[in-house]
């Protein structure tokens, strides 16, 4: 364990060395306005949790001038290389993507209610039952995102397995904080993608022509 309370590879020969990660302690609040430069008063702040190769942040960073993106990608490439890319393109003021476990970052950020929405693109693509233990989406995390959520807030997930999906349902709907925002009242069902930007992975399975289930939920007043 380092003094940041979690192991993080040092390699003389690491090409990472830039990875961005929350300042501080593993265990300190980290005040999640200040982590972008450009900010002006009542800025929209979303969050995507898994981003990967980061498409999806590129896209709807374009997509709505006013969102600020926070990435928290815990494989340390594809948050170097997505946070480099959001620098190149322009838009490191605006969207950031932090080399960290969202079990980990999430409880840190504050303050609660200040998040507008929260993306969860194809998460736990394992489908056997020791895998059940590494799943991103359970207790600890929705009780975070519950918890940043503002009222009205949304938390949009999609997947294109049919049992994560069943099994995403099924979770959500006993949550007592969201109430369905789908395509019809009452159910969370959506099937198209309003974001305006697609993860990796949506992008691969579209032009496989594989289905894409996808659910919203909105944080109730
Ligand atoms: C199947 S990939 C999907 C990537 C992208 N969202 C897409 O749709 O193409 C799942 C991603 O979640 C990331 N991930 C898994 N557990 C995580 C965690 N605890 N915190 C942050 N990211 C995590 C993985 O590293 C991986 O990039």
């Amino acid at each position: 364990m380092t003094e940041l309370g979690y192991k993080r590879k040092l390699r003389a020969d690491d090409p990472y060395t830039d990875a961005a990660y929350l300042e501080g302690r593993y265990d300190e609040p980290v005040a999640i306005e200040r982590l972008f430069a450009e900010a002006p008063a009542g800025f929209a702040i979303e969050v995507e949790i898994g981003g990967g190769r980061g498409n999806f942040a590129f896209e709807r960073l374009a997509f709505d001038p006013e969102v600020r993106l926070l990435g928290l990608e815990i494989r340390k490439k594809w948050a170097t290389i997505v946070d480099r890319k959001l620098r190149a393109l322009g838009l490191g003021g605006r969207g950031r993507c932090y080399a960290e476990d969202a079990r980990i970052a999430l409880p840190r950020l504050q303050p609660s209610g200040r998040v507008r929405a929260v993306f969860l693109s194809f998460p736990d693509p394992w489908w056997k039952k020791r895998h059940e233990k590494r799943l991103v989406l359970g207790e600890g995390v929705q009780a975070e995102i519950e918890r940043l959520l503002m009222p009205g807030g949304e938390l949009f997930v999609q997947t294109d397995v049919e049992h994560r999906f069943e099994q995403y349902k099924a979770f959500l709907d006993t949550r007592a904080a969201l109430a369905p925002k789908g395509d019809l009242p009452g159910d969370p069902r959506l099937a198209e993608n309003p974001y305006g930007a697609r993860s990796p992975r949506e992008k691969r399975a579209l032009a496989d022509g594989l289905p894409i289930y996808r659910l919203r939920y909105e944080k109730r007043a």
